[in-house]
């Protein structure tokens, strides 16, 4: 039996299937452990299985001694010092690929609702605030259809966008590290981008070179009716340009999933501007996606343990 820790319960059975080769260390609490937990818990565990509220630096790794997987249960892996661990002999795992679709789907529920205002008149139903009857010029929004989409950032997400927005039948332009030749979408450089686009939507990886990306000069390259919308990391925008961005009308709004400090401050300028659709990071929330991201970061963890390939590696 392999012994490993596992720090948040997960949808399904996947726990009971780890639990026929290997000693769980659970922890329960929807909250995520403290890091002082995990220092404690670690010293003797072969595999950790993580989600992403869990930051495994170089201190934890250390306290690893016999770690050989650490599995974390999402797409992104910001929050592991993957260089280091790697450079221990300890392999990381992901879950790529199963989530694709479900936040491709969201960033255009983000994208469709703040364009045409779905929340905010949402609202102003339940506030008791829907006064008069219909004409023309209420509650105006912005067409979806035939418009611009720049996305930043080609990678699986970026791909699964393209395919929806031709459905809207709009152009789509794109910038990423490189050029791909298999989708009906045109390279451009990030300025060029930011400048000409309708709809903004990042789709990056957060890392270095990602870090606050989207700062001050770059929102305001944008055309004052663009939307931007983002689903990867908070951190990829800076938060107070944007804030400072919505509030002087550099740009017409945004659809955020993902946000610098999460759970969104209540304090947050972000709660007090209408032009703002937000989600609670529900990018992948889907009960089915959920569940398949529950059997491969338990597959990757036991394939792994057992000297196999995992089925997605982090490289
Ligand atoms: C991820 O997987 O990185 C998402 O942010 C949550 O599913």
């Amino acid at each position: 039996m392999y012994n490993v820790l596992v720090t948040k319960k997960l949808p399904g059975n996947w726990i009971d299937y780890l639990k026929k080769e290997c000693n769980v260390m659970l922890w329960e609490d929807i909250y995520p452990p403290s890091k002082e937990w995990i220092l404690q818990n670690i010293e003797d565990k072969d595999g950790a299985l993580i989600t992403l509220t869990e930051k495994i630096d170089k201190e934890i790794i250390d306290h690893a001694k016999k770690l050989k997987v650490i599995s974390t249960y999402s797409v992104g892996y910001d929050h592991i010092d993957v260089k280091y661990a790697r450079s221990k002999g300890i392999i990381v795992t992901y879950t790529p690929e199963v989530l694709t679709d479900a936040t491709a789907d969201l960033i255009f529920g983000l994208l469709i609702s703040v364009a045409r205002r779905v929340c905010e008149g949402d609202s102003l139903i339940r506030k008791g605030e829907w006064k008069t009857p219909w004409y023309p010029t209420f509650m105006l929004g912005t067409e979806v259809y035939g418009k611009t989409l720049g996305i930043i950032g080609m990678g699986r997400i970026g791909k699964a966008l393209v395919k929806r927005a031709k459905g809207f039948d709009m152009k789509v332009i794109y910038n990423s590290r490189r050029k791909h030749e298999d989708i009906d979408a045109e390279y451009v450089d990030l300025d060029y981008l930011l400048e000409n686009s309708d709809y903004v939507v990042i789709a990056v990886d957060l890392n270095e070179s990602t870090y606050h990306m989207m700062n001050e000069d770059k929102l305001r390259r944008m055309k004052k009716s663009a939307f931007l919308i983002n689903a990867s990391r908070g951190q990829v925008i800076d938060e107070k340009a944007l804030i400072k961005a919505l509030q002087e009308g550099w740009i017409r709004g945004v659809g955020l999933d993902v946000f610098e400090r999460e759970p969104l401050p209540k304090d947050s300028p972000l709660l007090k501007l209408n032009n703002v659709v937000l989600t609670p990071h529900l990018g992948s929330a889907t009960i089915e996606t959920r569940d398949k991201m529950a059997e491969i970061a338990v597959k990757n963890l036991l394939l792994a343990l057992k000297g196999d390939k995992p089925i997605y590696e982090v490289r």
